[in-house]
């Protein structure tokens, strides 16, 4: 097995870590406040159990799904993200990777790489929202994303522009020239294969957004501030407005963010084909808890007229299994792949996603199951008290 071979997205992020500037790897840690959701994200994984079987145990394990029409080969969706200076292929790597795995992607519009680059290479591309300019400015994004051949829509309404973290956030120019380039001289030159990785590509990390204009108007596209304090500035959405998102985009749509009861009853009233259970990843306000944790009380309450899947801390099959069994349809992932990306490009990707379905292989090996379409929640141990309930008024 070659050297570069990851045997666990931690070792992904030990590799991330050390090639990255800090301030880089910082951005893409993130987390909000005190970091309470971010912890609880991945420290909630680890209170579920399983119960593996010894014998009768299925030669044959069968782990696609289909989630928006979409065809998976193991329950995972590449979760949009908007951190681009970490590989000079940036969104298109992650493409590559997620088609040769056979796994759909979600692209973030404030992602570096035009669409229509994107959809090139793969034939599974979600693209992401925010609301955030006006009505017009959004259906004609959305009109460029369906032309480049996005097979779906997700919009993230889980945000809330809460700034600062206790450990310091990192400090992000508005446009990485060459001034920028020399202030974070110290940081970069203490990663000179970071560095090298963008010399040999002849670019700079690109901190634009090129999504968020027309095609062909992209020397115009806004930096990712820019975009920000559009984004901050636009008045958050009524279900009214994610009623109108739903007929403008016209096809298969997700609405990302959803952790409350009312709020899954309600994204089924704006005609929504899916939702995914989500604290952003631990960057909306802290004190939001774990996914999983909220995920039974989702599915059990819209479970049967929309999909339902989740994200946040998953970094290993076993949690896909977990979610999945507990009433997923699939789990998004973020940091996971963005890891790999960091640590390897393209190839890291791919190793990401093949730790995963590992992960996934064996924990359905030791459940005795031969298909993911038959994990139920009895495959897991629940620790009393380890569920939440949001948004339903409480018993009397
Ligand atoms: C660095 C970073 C950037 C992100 N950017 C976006 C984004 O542009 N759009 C979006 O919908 N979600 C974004 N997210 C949230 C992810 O899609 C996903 O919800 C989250 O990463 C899941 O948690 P995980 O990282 O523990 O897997 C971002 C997350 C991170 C860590």
């Amino acid at each position: 097995m070659s050297s570069q071979w990851m045997e666990t997205v931690a070792e992904a992020q030990r590799r991330a870590k050390k090639r990255l500037p800090p301030s880089v790897y910082s951005a893409l840690l993130a987390g909000s406040e005190r970091g309470t959701s971010y912890d609880d994200n991945l420290s909630a994984f680890g209170e579920l159990g399983l119960a593996p079987h010894v014998a009768g145990l299925s030669q044959q394990r069968d782990l696609a799904t289909t989630v928006m029409g979409q065809h998976l080969s193991m329950p995972v969706i590449i979760s949009p993200t908007g951190v681009q200076a970490v590989h000079p292929e940036g969104e298109v790597a992650v493409a590559r990777a997620a088609a040769a795995r056979g796994v759909p992607m979600g692209l973030s519009s404030f992602a570096s790489k035009a669409v229509e680059e994107v959809t090139a290479v793969n034939s599974q591309v979600l693209y992401q929202s925010y609301w955030m300019g006006t009505r017009e400015a959004m259906a004609r994004r959305f009109d460029r994303a369906r032309k480049a051949g996005c097979v779906g829509l997700i919009a993230t309404l889980d945000w809330s522009f809460s700034y600062g973290r206790d450990w310091g956030s990192p400090a992000i120019p508005e446009k990485l020239d060459l001034k920028a380039m020399a202030s974070f001289a110290p940081e970069v030159l203490r990663r000179p294969r970071w560095l090298y990785d963008f010399a040999r590509s002849g670019k700079l990390p690109d901190l634009t957004t090129p999504n968020l204009v027309d095609p062909g108007e992209e020397s115009a596209a806004p930096t990712f501030f820019g975009a920000y304090g559009e984004w901050a500035q636009t008045a958050p959405p009524s279900w009214d407005d994610i009623a109108w998102m739903v007929q403008e985009w016209g096809g298969p749509f997700m609405l990302k963010g959803i952790c409350r009861v009312d709020d899954a009853r309600a994204a089924v009233d704006a005609g929504v084909t899916a939702v995914s259970v989500s604290n952003h990843g631990g960057n909306n306000i802290d004190g939001t808890p774990a996914p999983i944790r909220v995920l039974p009380s989702i599915v059990d309450a819209v479970g049967d007229q929309i999909e339902v899947v989740m994200d946040g801390g998953v970094r290993r099959g076993s949690d896909v299994v977990k979610a999945v069994a507990l009433g997923a349809r699939a789990v998004m992932i973020g940091r996971a792949y963005l890891w790999g990306l960091a640590a390897n490009g393209q190839p890291g990707v791919e190793n990401v996603l093949d730790v995963l379905r590992g992960g996934i292989d064996s924990a359905m090996l030791g459940l005795g199951h031969s298909s993911v379409q038959d994990l139920r929640p009895t495959d897991v141990l629940v620790p009393d008290g380890f569920t939440r309930t949001l948004g339903v008024p409480a018993r009397s």
